[in-house]
């Protein structure tokens, strides 16, 4: 139907006798003349129907907005100074001598243009995905996958699809089931990641597994998640920590500098998990932004103001300070602002100082918590900050969760309000995470990565003894202020992966019930291995510039984990939930 893509018609061609397909992007009438703008997926072709050829004219005066065309002619330069350097066929044009209508089109509900409501964009999403942006955003995912396909192959990957209709895997999300029709009152569960079945690939002695594989979290959603998604999925055998850091930090190099012409550092960053919720307040720092969180609780456990005091003496409080370079030009309702940013990140307050002028110590303060603090105090705090004149020093005191949530989201919000992120690209891994997390209110511990995870001492009665204590061979790849992946060495002894379920309170029983397959698997010579997941859909939104993962997903779920599109999820037949074996609820 075609000889040539629009997009790719230019100087080269002229004289050229050629046919091209695709959309009316624009129809303009000049005076005589009709120019259509032909658009396919490499670009645009501008199209002229001179009167002179009264046929082909008379059907192009038919032709709306968005009509699928084939167009046939004759590739000429532009008239001198018509040329239009944005668009690759902007020296040429096609002059048409025979056209059809392959299809019509009625008027579009939005102009592709036009900046319309998500909602909008998503019931329409075919013709959203139209748009040039979202065709280069499939584009850039596309060739996303093929890099690390490549990558992945070259380095002897082997790719291996696991199944959809599963068990459910523990990663701390809620499960989606399948109720099954062959086995009354029974259900399946989506996978939430491969996790297990990849380390029974290990098992079987595939030595290196890769899946891009789809993942299904029924969990709240913000702008970095959907209900299902993409991982790029890795597991290896018989290498350490740093030979799988090392080789996956080779992965994101190489697809940065295929992808993007970017050159990633050699080696990335290394930080604690302690270390980044001290200076950053988050277990995922966005290096791009200079401000830190330091500690001032020596300097104020015994002050007279009860909300810093009393945090500081507390074993699990915190009070940190938030230096603000040029902070004090902000307005009384500015720090109002930040001060419901922080409250809504848990902060129970947001104690500032004004720093006018250091050198004349408390006369250049302005602050209402001032009167509180001691000398020594507030010399203290200027200099472990470095406050310097014309800044404004933001504190939280609370528990040192609350203190990190909060001052770590204040930092962002500041980053951004103040034109505080520097450019580039500053990955990072997050190393040394805890083993287990204390769940308070439910009296336990739960896993920080998952309960597959080895500890680095890998002596099940160490880590009964203290559980708290147990440091993780789990690590975390961020990459500006995004966790797009995250990973571990596995257990692969029986024993030790029995302890760390009773730690969790899974009792043997429950384990037996749940995971049974896996402890089994575990006794027939599991070799050492572990592995890290990415989140596709976070690196292709990083790569694209994009401010939600849903730029970059064909056909995305809205924030209340619908689809506008086709409406799922929605109600099924009488017939349906019969044959599952399921009556609803009243109310449902
Ligand atoms: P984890 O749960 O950390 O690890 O997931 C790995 C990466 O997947 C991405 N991700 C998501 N992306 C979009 N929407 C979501 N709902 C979502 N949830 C997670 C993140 C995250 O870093 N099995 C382990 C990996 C392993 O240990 O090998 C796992 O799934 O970028
Ligand atoms: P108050 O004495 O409650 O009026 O608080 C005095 C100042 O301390 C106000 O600026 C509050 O915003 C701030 N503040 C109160 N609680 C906290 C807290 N937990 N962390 C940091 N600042 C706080």
């Amino acid at each position: 139907m075609r000889s040539h893509y629009c997009g790719q018609v230019n100087e080269s061609l002229i004289g050229a006798s050629i046919t091209v397909a695709g959309w009316v992007h624009r129809r303009r009438d000049h005076g005589g003349v009709i120019f259509v703008d032909l658009r396919d997926r490499d670009g645009l072709l501008q199209i002229v129907f001179d009167p002179d050829a009264r046929e082909v004219f008379a059907d192009a005066e038919r032709v709306r907005g968005e009509y699928v065309l084939a167009v046939a002619g004759t590739v000429r330069a532009r008239p001198p100074g018509t040329a239009n350097p944005h668009l690759a066929s902007g020296q040429v044009e096609l002059l048409a001598r025979s056209l059809v209508v392959l299809n019509r089109s009625e008027p579009l509900p939005f102009q592709l243009d036009e900046d319309v409501r998500e909602d909008v964009r998503l019931h329409y999403r075919y013709l959203d995905l139209r748009r040039d942006v979202m065709q280069r955003r499939m584009l850039l995912r596309h060739q996303v996958t093929r890099s690390i396909r490549g990558f992945l192959d070259a380095q002897r990957f082997v790719d291996i699809e696991t199944p959809m209709l599963t068990k459910a895997t523990p990663e701390g999300a809620r499960d989606y089931l399948v109720p099954s029709r062959t086995h009354a009152g029974k259900f399946f569960a989506l996978p939430q990641s491969p996790q297990i079945f990849k380390q029974l690939l290990m098992i079987s002695g595939f030595d290196r597994y890769y899946q891009i594989a789809r993942c299904f979290r029924d969990e709240d959603l913000r702008a970095d998640r959907q209900p299902d998604f993409t991982q790029v999925d890795v597991e290896t055998s018989f290498l350490s920590q740093d030979e799988i850091m090392a080789l996956m930090e080779g992965l994101l190099r190489t697809l940065f500098h295929e992808v993007l012409g970017v050159r990633l550092p050699e080696p990335f960053p290394r930080m604690s998990y302690a270390e980044a919720m001290r200076r950053y307040g988050s277990d995922k720092p966005d290096l791009r932004i200079a401000l830190e969180l330091v500690d001032v609780a020596d300097l104020v456990r015994d002050c007279e103001f009860k909300v810093f005091a009393g945090p500081a003496q507390s074993p699990d409080g915190r009070v940190a300070a938030l230096r603000v370079p040029g902070g004090g030009e902000l307005t009384r309702g500015q720090i109002d602002d930040y001060a419901a940013h922080a409250a809504r990140h848990g902060a129970k307050g947001l104690a500032y100082v004004k720093v006018n002028d250091p050198a004349r110590g408390r006369a250049g303060l302005q602050s209402p918590i001032l009167k509180f603090l001691s000398d020594a105090a507030v010399a203290g705090i200027l200099e472990r900050t470095g406050a310097a004149g014309g800044d404004l020093i933001f504190f939280g005191a609370d528990h040192r969760k609350v203190v990190g949530d909060s001052l770590g989201a204040l930092r962002l919000q500041l980053g951004a309000d103040r034109g505080l992120v520097a450019d580039g690209w500053r990955p990072l891994w997050v190393v040394d995470f805890p083993m287990f997390e204390r769940d308070e209110a439910a009296g336990r511990w739960v896993a920080m990565h998952h309960p597959f995870t080895s500890p680095t001492d890998d002596d099940p009665a160490v880590l009964a003894a203290d559980p708290g204590g147990a440091i993780a061979k789990a690590y975390d790849c961020v990459l500006n202020g995004s966790e797009i992946g995250g990973g571990s060495v596995r257990i692969h002894r029986q024993d030790l992966q029995s302890v760390v379920f009773r730690l969790l309170g899974i009792e043997a029983e429950e384990a037996a019930a749940k995971f049974g397959f896996l402890l089994e698997a575990l006794q027939y010579g599991a070799p050492p291995h572990g592995g890290i997941a990415f989140g596709l859909d976070r690196l292709v939104m990083l790569m694209a510039g994009a401010d939600s993962i849903r730029e970059v997903i064909a056909f995305p779920k809205t924030q209340t984990a619908s689809c506008p599109l086709t409406e799922a999820p929605t109600a099924v037949s009488e017939q349906q939930l019969r044959e599952l074996h399921i009556r609803l609820r009243a109310g449902a």
